[in-house]
């Protein structure tokens, strides 16, 4: 949460502002309820900052400029430790003016380091934790007269997560960072160098990228990046190639970043399954890296996520027991590591996570890899923590999901666990090479299945705007539809505000079936016919609703006849999916209802409130 940016330049000059202002807008999604540039101003460091949008950051520019610099720092905040307001948005800067800070995580001992300081005569000007590392900066640099060494003698004294970076008015040529368990990657460019939360800081201005590593203090000048460790030791920082670019970072003439995911989903499933097949029919997982015994020797999966990649989890769930028979539990992250889980060294883990920066995910990596297991890691983001951590990776190739709502993440994530249950099929002799073949080709079709979907699009947002009074909605499935159930009432709570719930369609009888009244919607998700047993009982329960006065909203096979007399609206997916690689197609015109809905509503579908993409503190 909180988004970074730091840029120095050869040059004193607007671009360092500009490339600050730019990039914030695109780290936006990490959080926005305020934001702040400050740039070098001669003796002092001098900034704007405001609660609200970047672009009401902006506005105040364009009122009160600030003076060209080589250097700019900025900001763009999600609130832990003080409300949203002028005086908490970030940048802080050291009692004398002349030290700036941006931070992202949350420094746990800020009271007792804030009480310390006061009693030194410090008057604070915010009530944020991140305002003493200000002040201790300012301290420290006035003592030690560098920036590197100052740093090294703060973060000693910090406890709890931070991602920090600072310009000093006395070293004009340099920015310093410092990296403990939340994301800071260095952008390397020609004759400039910058910091970011994560690469969209920078995308477009240089295709080369540094991971700072945990516990890391990285001092960039325009010319030169320098790292240690947090005892000032030389120290080795990852670099990378950054595949993504501007236009894949920007609205494409959508209306909202989610309209573009939402329609990127067939080609985020097409490169995630890109280059994973050899020329003999077999499966091949480049980037694991756990050997093919450990492999085999597995007794069982424990799939950790949160929210969105939960329940792509809970997908994977049905495929891989299927396929694998290897039993698989599904554990939100963040109630994984405090109940003492069973975990041995053959235990797989696989943590699914977007950002690959996901806190609560990111320490039940760390609680799994304690306890002895092996550590997948199933991400979007190239050299995230979380992919760094783990001990093999799987990478989505969806590109960079900027809307807080999750979409083609999602379905990519889907598609990668199915490559990873194929696999072990295939490793185990679960399967035979034949019907792994035969699974990849459904799976290579899904894409096309998704278009089908995608061009009912404006059928789905016409129902949508017929519902901008609805103050509930629930969504029922059954097998993968459940978790697909999930998910749309996820999608709709996150981004409508009304109340959404999802269940087991089997579970409807059991108490669920009392909120049934009037006109409610209820989203179904039918399975195929082909599936008769399964495809019955959800008719039933689609009877069950419509005879207390419930709306459906049938999510069915074309060619499936038997909702045509009882729904309300169908949307259809297309004939001869597999069961299994239903959830694909079945989640889309939930995202598009969510998203509609929503912006019927006048709510801002890319930021819904109180909530950021990347939810780095636990
Ligand atoms: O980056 P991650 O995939 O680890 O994020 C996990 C969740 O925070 C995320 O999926 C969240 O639930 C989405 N906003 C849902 O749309």
């Amino acid at each position: 949460m909180c988004g970074i940016v730091g840029y120095i330049g050869a040059q004193t000059s607007s671009t360092a502002q500009e490339v600050v202002l730019s990039g914030l807008e695109r780290l936006e999604y990490r959080g926005y309820d305020s934001a702040g540039v400050a740039v070098l101003d001669g003796e002092c460091v001098a900034m704007r900052k405001r609660a609200g949008r970047v672009a009401d950051l902006r506005a105040v520019l364009a009122e009160e400029p600030l003076a060209q610099s080589p250097a700019a720092i900025g900001h763009t905040r999600w609130a832990t430790h003080g409300i949203p307001s002028d005086r908490n948005s970030h940048p802080h800067l050291s009692a004398d003016g002349r030290v700036a800070i941006v931070h992202n995580g949350i420094i746990e001992n800020a009271p007792q380091l804030r009480n310390d300081l006061i009693a030194q005569g410090i008057e604070f000007a915010s009530d944020t934790d991140s305002e003493v590392i200000a002040h201790m900066l300012g301290k420290a640099v006035a003592e030690r007269g560098d920036l590197t060494q100052a740093m090294l003698g703060v973060v000693a004294r910090l406890e709890g997560s931070f991602a920090v970076v600072a310009t000093y008015a006395g070293q004009p040529d340099r920015l310093v960072g410092a990296r403990r368990n939340s994301p800071l990657v260095v952008g390397l460019g020609d004759e400039e160098n910058f910091f970011g939360s994560d690469v969209v800081a920078f995308v477009g201005r240089t295709k080369e990228a540094m991971a700072v590593g945990q516990d890391q203090i990285v001092t960039l000048t325009a010319h030169e990046v320098t790292v240690t460790d947090f005892a000032g030791n030389q120290a080795h920082a990852e670099k990378f190639s950054v595949d993504w670019n501007l236009e894949t970072a920007m609205h494409d003439g959508y209306p909202t970043f989610m309209d573009k995911e939402i329609h990127e989903q067939p080609s985020a499933v097409a490169e995630t399954l890109r280059g994973r097949t050899t020329p003999d029919g077999h499966l091949k997982l480049d980037e694991l890296r756990i050997e093919e015994y450990e492999l085999r020797a597995i007794d069982k999966i424990i799939v950790v996520a949160c929210g969105t990649a939960a329940y792509a989890g809970h997908v994977a769930k049905y495929a891989i027991e299927h396929w694998c028979r290897i039993p698989v539990e599904v554990e939100l992250a963040h109630e994984f590591r405090y109940r003492d889980p069973i975990v041995t060294s053959k235990t797989l883990v696989v943590a699914i996570s977007q950002s690959g920066e996901t806190m609560d995910t990111l320490m039940a990596v760390r609680h799994a890899s304690e306890q002895g297991a092996r550590v997948l890691a199933i991400v979007n983001t190239y050299a995230s923590t979380i992919a760094r951590e783990a001990d093999a990776v799987l990478y989505t190739h969806a590109g960079p999901e900027i809307a807080v709502a999750s979409t083609k993440a999602f379905t990519a994530q889907i598609t990668a666990t199915y490559l990873l249950g194929l696999y072990l099929a295939q490793l185990r002799g679960n399967k035979f090479v034949d019907e792994i073949a035969g699974y990849l080709e459904e799976l290579h079709a899904m894409p096309q299945r998704m278009e089908f979907v995608l061009e009912q699009e404006e059928q789905i947002r016409e129902l949508a705007r017929t519902m901008a009074e609805v103050n509930s909605v629930l969504f029922l499935g059954r097998h993968v539809g459940f978790p697909i159930a999930l998910e749309g009432a996820l999608k709709l709570k996150e981004l409508a505000y009304i109340h959404a719930e999802g269940f087991a369609a089997g579970e409807l009888k059991h108490g669920p079936i009392a909120l049934v009244e009037d006109d409610l919607p209820i989203f179904v998700i039918a399975p195929t016919p082909r599936r008769p047993l399964l495809h019955s009982k959800v008719m039933s329960n689609i009877h069950e609703v419509i005879a207390r006065g419930a709306r459906a909203i049938v999510i069915a096979e074309e060619g499936d006849s038997a909702v045509d007399d009882h729904a309300t609206a169908i949307i259809r997916v297309p004939h001869s999916t597999p069961t299994l690689m239903m959830p694909l197609v079945t989640v889309i015109p939930l995202q598009i209802f969510a998203s509609e809905l929503a912006s019927v509503k006048g709510f801002d579908v890319d930021k819904p409130r109180n909530l950021a993409k990347s939810v780095t503190v636990d």
